[in-house]
């Protein structure tokens, strides 16, 4: 069978300013920009096979070992844009193989729960999008791609990214300037640590998709969060992390996770994705950076009740030594992340 094939490893990225409500659900724009870290592929990532042959008779999808339906999923409309940028290719130059007519069969896993709040879909979408376009052989950079992994997951636009990520939420109707670019690269500052405390693994109560319109269409404080707060926030987080100021990356990380659970609360029906274990955690951070005088340690959650905790490598023995109760033995916090990292294979016979 003639067939091509390639493997792409994604990060993670757990926002430190939370996108959080959409103005197009279909092309998943959002209404606030959000900036994240991108984390370690060793330990929270998604690994993605596609392969493409003229004997395939249907897409296919597998996602940690389950066949999916694809028809009118946002995972075929990421390949179909794919496809036509290929078709572009093919059109120009009548040498290359047809690979836009081809069937395409995609094995996704997660190694960490999925859709637990705990970002499982930037990583997926963010390496099927990689990988495709390196099947592809598509000259397409990293915004570029992170406008078509936004179609299938918006945090996913800034898995594309390693290091410090903006995803710039833009203004055009068709989301063309809704994009991640680069805000600093791993080499800036090495030494942030993020540790994630899984407090449940379960699937989410609300989706994020369901929940963002919920937040939009009923929270009298959401008006003020995305337009006035957030992009204030922005370049705050910006300067902070230009400066390598952890303090000040601490406290807007902490204050912006507070504001995104409170407008998720002042929602109607209400949406609670913190627990009893998650505002423990919160108590337990403002303890321990009142104990030490100082902002060491931040926590940040998203659409569920598991903590993100960022901290300096530096600080690493203090916040693990506190942390020994709770913590699997000899955990070893994560480090920022490169971004996506792939290879390609032909597989004949
Ligand atoms: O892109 P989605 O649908 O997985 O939404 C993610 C939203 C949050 O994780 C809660 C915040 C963020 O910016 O990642």
């Amino acid at each position: 069978m003639e067939a091509l094939a390639v493997t792409a490893v994604a990060p993670v990225n757990i926002a430190v300013i939370k996108y959080w409500g959409k103005r197009n659900v279909e092309l998943n724009l959002p209404t606030n920009s959000s900036i994240s870290v991108t984390l370690s592929t060793d330990d929270l990532r998604a690994i993605t096979s596609v392969a493409v042959s003229p004997q395939f008779s249907e897409d296919l999808f597998w996602l940690n070992g389950e066949l999916q339906n694809l028809i009118g999923s946002k995972h075929i409309n990421c390949v179909n844009i794919l496809r036509k940028e290929r078709a572009l290719l093919e059109a120009a130059d009548p040498g290359l193989k047809k690979l836009s007519n081809w069937k395409i069969r995609i094995i996704s896993e997660n190694n960490f729960p999925t859709a637990a709040g705990l970002a499982s879909s930037a990583a997926g979408y963010a390496a099927l999008v990689f990988s495709i376009s390196k099947l592809f052989e598509l000259d397409l950079n990293q915004t570029e791609l992170s406008k078509v992994a936004r179609v299938g997951s918006g945090s996913s636009s800034r898995s594309l990214f390693g290091g410090y990520v903006a995803w710039q939420a833009g203004n055009l109707e068709n989301g063309d300037d809704s994009v991640a670019v680069e805000v600093a690269p791993v080499s800036h500052w090495p030494n942030m640590r993020a540790l994630v405390l899984v407090i449940s693994a379960g699937k989410k109560s609300v989706s994020s998709t369901g929940g963002m319109q919920r937040t939009v269409g009923t929270s009298t404080l959401f008006p003020a969060r995305h337009l006035k707060i957030v992009p204030e926030r922005m370049s705050q987080m910006e300067d902070a992390i230009r400066a390598k100021d952890f303090g000040s990356f601490a406290k807007l990380t902490m204050c912006d996770s507070n504001q995104f659970h409170a407008v998720c609360l002042d929602s109607y029906p209400p949406i609670l994705y913190l627990n009893d274990t998650s505002r423990a955690v919160i108590s337990f951070v403002h303890y321990f950076n009142e104990y030490y005088g100082a902002v060491k340690l931040a926590y940040t959650f998203d659409a569920g009740p598991n903590a993100v905790l960022y901290f300096l490598e530096e600080d690493s023995a203090q916040v693990l030594s506190c942390l020994k109760p709770v913590l699997p033995a000899a955990k070893i916090p994560f480090e920022v992340d490169e971004g996506p990292s792939g290879f390609c294979f032909d597989a004949m016979d």
